[in-house]
């Protein structure tokens, strides 16, 4: 059941991304960086490390957690891990659960370390794990850091969904007390707000990932594998990567973002908007199932030296150094930090 439901996840979210087509239009849009024609740099002088939370990464990018729990998607984590190893990426494990439930699938994610063994490997789990279950996922994949997945729109919309989420904060400070590598609290593409940061912070959480909408929309997904999609009214909820960001800064926490990260000049402009690093899922999917592993490789590769380009171009010599740089923030984004008081 869980390894059927992965396969449709894979096939409902590549779905919604098309490597051909233009970008769709984002908020992202509505962040632009102001010009400055003696800004630049020297190439030589960029370097795209970046760290948070006493984590180091040797780039501001990172393939976020996706799948597992069938052969099918065994053999996808396998080739995700293939494309981080060669182009240094971080990457994130697929939800842990089904290895949970059904310790048999563990060879569905322990690919990802296998094929990445000097790499950041995340692991990844929903709010309702028991830290003794978080300790066994972590163990699993040999994880440098937990990553915790709040998703209550989606469990909403899934037919088979769960519909208790009252003792997720209990659950999460239990597991951050008892686990010894940093837990990282992520969306699955609705969005964290600046109040939940606040509260994750709370609960000993160390680095928050917004995860906002503007990508694969898990509402669509969940929509799309119910008899009649009687949810159709939630496939626009939530707050938007930038306007998460824009929310979340400034709440106790360091930030990811990820969410809608359409090209690099988006990760430029999260990375301008107080993100460590930024998170990409179903769009490196698509090209990764289109193309394979040669082609996801170029593809990250391509984003690496344009990201690059980008910082040089902006004068920025670090990621961090992004967050300096003059941004103007437009349209419905500017009203959108109007009504929540943000300068
Ligand atoms: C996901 N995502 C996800 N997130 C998570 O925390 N645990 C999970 O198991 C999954 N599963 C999953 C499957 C597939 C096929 C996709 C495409 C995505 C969500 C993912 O990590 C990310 O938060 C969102 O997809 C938004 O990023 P993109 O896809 O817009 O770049």
């Amino acid at each position: 059941m869980t390894g059927n439901r992965k396969d449709e996840h894979v096939a409902l979210a590549t779905a919604q991304h098309s490597p051909e087509q233009p970008p769709a239009p984002s908020q992202f849009d509505e962040v632009r960086f102001l010009h400055h024609a003696l800004a630049g740099t020297d190439r030589a002088h960029v370097s795209l490390r970046t760290g948070f939370a006493g984590v180091e990464w040797p780039v501001p990018l990172y393939i976020n957690a996706m799948t597992g729990g069938s052969e099918r998607t065994g053999e996808i984590n396998r080739d995700l891990a293939i494309a981080a190893r060669e182009t240094g990426l971080p990457i994130a494990t697929g939800s842990l659960s089904p290895y949970l439930k059904d310790p048999s699938t563990a060879g569905t994610f322990t690919p990802v370390r296998r094929e990445h063994p000097d790499g950041f490997v995340m692991a990844n789990l929903n709010a309702n794990a028991t830290p003794d279950q978080a300790r066994r996922a972590i163990d699993l994949v040999e994880a440098d850091a937990l990553q915790i997945h709040l998703n209550t729109v989606q469990e909403t919309v899934m037919p088979e969904g769960d519909r208790s989420f009252g003792h997720w904060p209990a659950a999460i400070e239990a597991i951050a007390a008892a686990v010894e590598v940093p837990v990282i609290v992520k969306e699955v593409g609705f969005g964290l707000s600046g109040r939940t940061v606040e509260r994750l912070a709370s609960l000993g959480v160390r680095a928050a990932d917004v995860a906002g909408r503007g990508g694969t929309n898990f509402a669509r997904i969940e929509n799309g594998r119910r008899a009649r999609p009687d949810y159709g009214y939630l496939d626009d909820w939530g707050l938007s990567t930038p306007a998460a960001l824009l929310d979340a800064r400034g709440h106790g926490l360091p930030l990811l973002a990820s969410g809608g990260v359409r090209h690099p000049l988006d990760a430029a402009r999260a990375l301008a908007l107080g993100a460590h690093a930024v998170g990409a899922s179903g769009g490196f999917l698509t090209v990764l199932l289109d193309g394979g592993v040669a082609a996801l490789v170029r593809h990250i590769t391509d984003w690496l030296d344009q990201l690059t380009a980008l910082m040089t171009m902006l004068g920025a010599h670090r990621p961090a150094e992004l967050a300096d740089c003059d941004v103007l923030v437009t349209g419905s984004l500017r009203a959108f930090c109007h009504d929540r008081g943000i300068d």
